[in-house]
């Protein structure tokens, strides 16, 4: 089989297996109509704003275009660093002044539905009375679009606080005070809001809802209407707020990547079965406490052989097998050029989409990945034993990372990466072992041999180095650039 020129027809359209399409444009393009408005519900400091941010993190990685629009940056337009009085429903200026500004971000998004941006915007804000939530279904369904409204009902006291203390101290809205002063300021906003605040219930029976109270414990949902409806559904119930890391690494040098060869089912090199035995004591430097991990793995044998030593408990998942290179698995980079020209130079112009023959994409990649990331999220503390391609899928939903840059980023050999989820980024921490390891990456527009990694950097005495951790580039502690992730084109 010639695969040539191949590449850009096997293209797959944004979002072809998840958003439902039922309209086209006549010219057989297909046009996305389902166009839904989460609109979050519940009294400040109850998680409504990180939920909105995963929520538009993880669709954005499934390529389901989705956008939040917070009223309270709306509101500091005119209101920067407002007391807990502006929140007091008898503050006629206040009440008028947050009215504009959720008029303001309803408008904002509206249009950008009207301008075909994406497929659910989130309303993030406390939209605590049924008299705004009347008017938001009433504004929004005029224009075609579906409302789920999303309530977070919560009454820990002590996470309220700890919630109130972790983010809304350093909110913009008390920039330069006192810590304390703004946590009990914060606590009066919240009473101002208890005054007046509706849950949603059986009025509201008529309206499409989920009702999260006490962090999932208890779900209560009414009226999902469809697929799309459902899938944020079944990822809000699967959010958990526990602290808890997740580790990845990349198997060991396994014989093929000292070969050069992608793909196949090679047993480690030396060097690899050196990192296998490390890595139980890297893990436990790295973990720094007692904590019991879980271990998954592909299926593959270089990834079993590199978890070997690990006393864990340990699951095979299929999912997590390398990225399937179809009609040039067991090749080299230079071979792949050599026979498949066309395909080749195709795969470095859109390597996410591009499909190997009888493979998959970096794109197919992503919708395998999607239960495991529903696992995750579930889960506690895990590590994940895998490949190259999937390590990049998985890192750039955790980073949000974008997929231009993603199947480019270098994810170094004999390497284990630590991410702590926190509440509005994930902490990254590098753990390197010192066993040398030949670099699989590949830049944009070479057919690079796979060679020996520099390890001239690496510490002459000890087993493994914290390195500094390289930031997320959306949304994240620091500056995109300075991520390790390749060539950004
Ligand atoms: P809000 O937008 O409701 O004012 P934030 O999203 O700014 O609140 O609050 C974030 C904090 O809420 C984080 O510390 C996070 O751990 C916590 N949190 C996340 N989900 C929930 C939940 N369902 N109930 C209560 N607190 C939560
Ligand atoms: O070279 C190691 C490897 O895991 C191959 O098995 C796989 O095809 C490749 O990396 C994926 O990386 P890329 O998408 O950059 O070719
Ligand atoms: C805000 O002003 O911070 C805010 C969230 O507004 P509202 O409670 O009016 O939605």
């Amino acid at each position: 089989v010639q695969p040539t020129g191949h590449g850009a027809m096997r293209r797959v359209p944004t979002g072809e297996f998840l958003t439902p399409s039922r309209k086209t444009n006549g010219k057989g393009v297909q046009v996305e109509d389902t166009r839904i408005c989460v609109v979050m519900v519940g009294l400040p400091a109850r998680g409504k704003s990180l939920i909105a941010q995963k929520v538009v993190r993880y669709l954005g990685w499934l390529s389901i275009g989705a956008k939040s629009f917070n009223v309270g940056q709306y509101r500091r337009t005119d209101t920067p660093t407002p007391t807990a009085n502006f929140f007091d429903t008898s503050n006629a200026e206040g009440e008028r002044l947050r009215r504009a500004a959720a008029e303001a971000a309803v408008a904002d998004m509206c249009k950008w539905f009207r301008e075909g941006k994406g497929s659910i915007a989130i309303l993030d804000a406390t939209n605590s009375t049924k008299d705004r939530r009347r008017w938001i279904q009433d504004r929004v369904t005029s224009e075609g679009i579906e409302t789920i409204f999303v309530e977070s009902k919560c009454d820990d006291e002590e996470l309220i606080m700890s919630n109130i203390l972790e983010v809304k101290t350093t909110s913009p809205d008390y920039v330069g005070q006192d810590p304390e002063e703004a946590a009990m300021d914060f606590r009066n906003r919240i009473r101002n809001y208890e005054k007046v605040y509706q849950t949603i219930d059986e009025d509201e029976s008529d309206i499409t809802y989920v009702k999260l109270i006490n962090v999932g414990s208890q779900v209560i949902i009414n009226r999902i209407q469809d697929y799309l409806q459902s899938r944020v559904v079944y990822y809000l119930m699967n959010l958990h707020i526990k602290p808890r890391s997740i580790w990845i690494s990349r198997h060991g040098e396994s014989q093929y990547n000292i070969e050069g060869k992608i793909g196949g089912d090679a047993d480690l090199s030396p060097r690899g079965q050196m990192y296998a035995h490390q890595l139980p004591d890297i893990v436990k430097q790295s973990v720094g406490d007692g904590r019991k991990l879980t271990v998954w793995t592909s299926t593959l044998k270089r990834t079993i052989q590199t978890a070997r030593y690990l006393t864990f408990e340990k699951l095979e998942w299929k999912a997590l097998d390398e990225l399937d290179s179809g009609v040039c698995d067991g090749l080299t980079y230079g071979e792949i050029e050599e026979r498949y020209p066309d395909d080749f130079k195709a795969r470095d112009e859109d390597k996410y989409n591009y499909r190997y023959l009888g493979g998959e994409s970096y794109r197919d990649v992503v919708i395998r990945l999607e239960p495991i990331i529903m696992e995750l999220e579930r889960s506690e503390n895990i590590l994940i034993v895998t490949h190259q391609a999937i390590l990049r899928c998985i890192y750039a939903y955790f980073m949000d990372v974008p997929q231009e840059r993603s199947p480019w980023m270098e994810v170094p050999l004999h390497t284990l990466i630590k991410l702590t989820p926190r509440a509005y980024n994930t902490q990254e921490e590098r753990f390197k072992a010192d066993i040398p390891a030949v670099s699989t990456f590949r830049a944009k527009g070479t057919s690079a041999k796979h060679q020996d990694a520099d390890s001239s950097d690496l510490p002459e005495a000890s087993m493994a180095s914290p390195l500094d951790s390289p930031p997320g580039p959306r949304g994240a502690d620091k500056e995109p650039d300075a991520l390790d992730l390749g060539p950004q084109k």
